[in-house]
């Protein structure tokens, strides 16, 4: 037996924390870091919210679990904010992002099957894209990492290469039921899809009778300035999963649809036992209630620029560690030079957290409350960070 009596899936740092204060984590010696992992964009308000405190403890004190053998007004209530805020008409809420996932598929396929054409059921995705760890979800994803070891792949996911329309297009078949993607790549490295690429996927869906679903559990619920990443290019979408930001902190997630695409979602076809419980709601209802108040998304539209900018610099400065910088509103990415490992390892020991991605890159994902002075402490520590690695590069190349 190794020394942990956990699955040994995760390759943790060496660190436990005890508790968190807006956006700032302090661990069980009483080290202060700052937190620009934000549980890899989930804690969208920050650690210890008084808002989403006093919602959970509320409820907590009230009901916690009931089932959906009966009504729940708290969550009738978040779908109902959530589609007068959206292009949708109906939500699932689930309790993770791969759950809101595998419901967009399955209304996705049910759709076409309720119209008589149970032969379409494959979806296109792209490279890159990461959808969860469900059996569905790493086959969506496509990336072989996930997959080795476990079996053959579920059928039904064509990809095409990232931002290749051209190829989405020609992947196209009389069993082609969907396309999904993700506005803003998160685990492939922040990479958003163009606005002119989305425009024609939402035509060769409209052409070609094809439900267009988007992905926004990593870029939704404020992330990049806007509610939804998708509203920054006027494209709607018919099918969209949610999860992360929206919970901020408590695991929840929801799939969201127009009427139209979920036809097929009749009474029994779907389920889930926790999905949607008075706990998750209440908190859900809560982060609406700050994401959505008057100049929230302008503030961290002035906010992300900001940093942006300050990000700009550093890769300016110390251009064998930064190549540059990309993403959108709190959803930024730093292109290493060098491994990702490295610059994420040379800024944690400047207390500042953060998480590798794909494609070489650093993803910087603080809470959407964080301060002008939080952003400025935190460029000062990135390039802290870069500059103790340029400095040992040139130490190494003295010798
Ligand atoms: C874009 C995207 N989709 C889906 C998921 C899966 O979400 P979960 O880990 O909650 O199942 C993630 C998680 O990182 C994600 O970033």
């Amino acid at each position: 037996m190794s020394g942990s009596a956990l699955y040994e899936t995760f390759a943790r740092a060496p660190l436990a924390f005890d508790r968190g204060e807006g956006t700032w984590l302090v661990t069980d010696k009483g080290e202060r870091y700052l937190d620009f992992a934000g549980g890899i964009a989930v804690n969208s308000l920050g650690h210890s919210h008084p808002h989403l405190v006093a919602a959970l403890t509320e409820q907590a004190a009230k009901l916690w679990h009931v089932s959906n053998l009966y009504e729940i007004p708290e969550q009738r209530r978040l779908g109902e904010r959530l589609t007068e805020a959206t292009f949708a008409d109906k939500v699932f809420f689930t309790n993770s992002g791969a759950e809101a996932l595998e419901c967009a598929i399955k209304t996705a396929r049910r759709y076409h099957f309720v119209k008589g054409q149970p032969e379409r059921f494959r979806i296109i995705t792209f490279e890159g894209a990461f959808h969860g760890r469900t059996l569905a979800t790493i086959a969506a994803g496509g990336q072989y990492k996930y997959l080795e070891g476990f079996g053959p792949k579920v059928e039904g996911f064509d990809q095409v290469a990232f931002d290749d329309i051209d190829a989405a297009e020609k992947a196209i078949t009389p069993e082609t039921a969907a396309i999904l993607i993700e506005p803003v790549q998160g685990e492939g490295g922040i990479r958003p899809v163009p606005t002119q690429s989305l425009k024609r996927l939402r035509q060769l869906c409209d052409k070609h009778g094809l439900l267009l679903i988007f992905d926004e559990v990593q870029c939704g619920i404020g992330r990049t300035g806007k509610l939804f990443a998708h509203e920054w290019t006027g494209v709607t979408p018919d099918l969209m999963a949610i999860a992360k930001g929206i919970g901020g902190g408590f695991p929840m997630g929801a799939c969201l649809a127009t009427d139209e695409a979920a036809t097929g979602m009749t009474a029994g076809v779907h389920g889930t036992t926790f999905g949607g419980n008075p706990l998750a709601m209440a908190v859900g209802n809560a982060v609406l209630d700050v994401v959505l108040a008057d100049g929230f998304l302008e503030d961290v539209q002035r906010k992300a620029l900001l940093l942006k900018q300050g990000l700009a610099a550093v890769a300016d400065e110390f251009p064998d560690v930064v190549e540059g910088i990309r993403g959108i509103g709190l959803m930024l990415g730093l292109k290493c030079a060098m491994p990702n490992t490295k610059v994420n390892m040379a800024l944690r020991d400047q207390h500042l957290l953060a998480v590798p991605a794909g494609d070489n890159v650093i993803r910087l994902l603080p809470p959407l409350t964080v301060t002008d002075e939080e952003i400025g402490e935190a460029l000062k520590r990135i390039r802290g960070g870069a500059k103790g690695l340029t400095d040992a590069i040139a130490a190494e190349a003295a010798k």
